[in-house]
């Protein structure tokens, strides 16, 4: 009967033992807290899901008296929630049609945008971007990049013009 001569193992070192555990430790680390970041991540878009956010408060605000305000003329409106609105008149029939309301802040860069009633357009000076009666790119960076001013609602009641803006920043009282 012959014996296999055992394959020697060579002698381990204690610094190898201690890198091997310290290897294997840090994988199981990084392995769960890659878990936990996913389950994360899941948990937070189901509760978007299941909890959509509640629209910002909007209001309805007095702008002007409509029998003071004259066909060509504008008015910039400064909303609660910081907004700026050109308001401007563009008609004469005595109806909420006349009216219209465009943020001021122009969609290229933030320039000032202000109603030109002579020259029926919105224009920004910054870079001559040009709107259009109703808030329509026609020149300039603003319309390179398809980018129109928002509206903004308006009524008029009792001959007093009011426009709906949001309230956020305002405390309303509510939870
Ligand atoms: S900021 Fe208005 S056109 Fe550039």
């Amino acid at each position: 009967m012959s014996e296999h001569p055992e394959t020697p193992v060579p002698p381990q070192e204690d610094g190898e033992l201690d890198r091997r555990g310290f290897l294997a430790r840090a994988s199981a680390y990084a392995m769960g807290a890659g878990l936990v970041t996913s389950y994360g991540c899941f948990a937070a878009m189901a509760g978007r899901y299941l909890y959509p956010a509640r629209p910002a408060p909007k209001a309805w605000m007095y702008v002007a008296e409509v029998a003071g305000f004259g066909v060509g003329s504008s008015l910039t409106y400064t909303a609660p929630d910081g907004a700026t609105v050109a308001v401007a008149r563009q008609k004469s029939a005595g109806n909420v049609d006349d009216f219209i309301a465009l943020s001021s802040t122009c969609p290229h860069l933030g320039c000032k945008v202000h109603w030109e009633g002579q020259n029926q357009r919105f224009f920004c000076p910054c870079h001559n971007g040009v709107f259009d009666p109703s808030g329509a790119p026609v020149s300039g960076p603003p319309f390179e990049a398809g980018q129109s001013l928002p509206r903004f609602p308006l009524r008029i009641e009792g001959g007093l013009l009011y426009i709906e803006v949001g309230l956020e920043g305002l405390p309303t009282g509510e939870e």
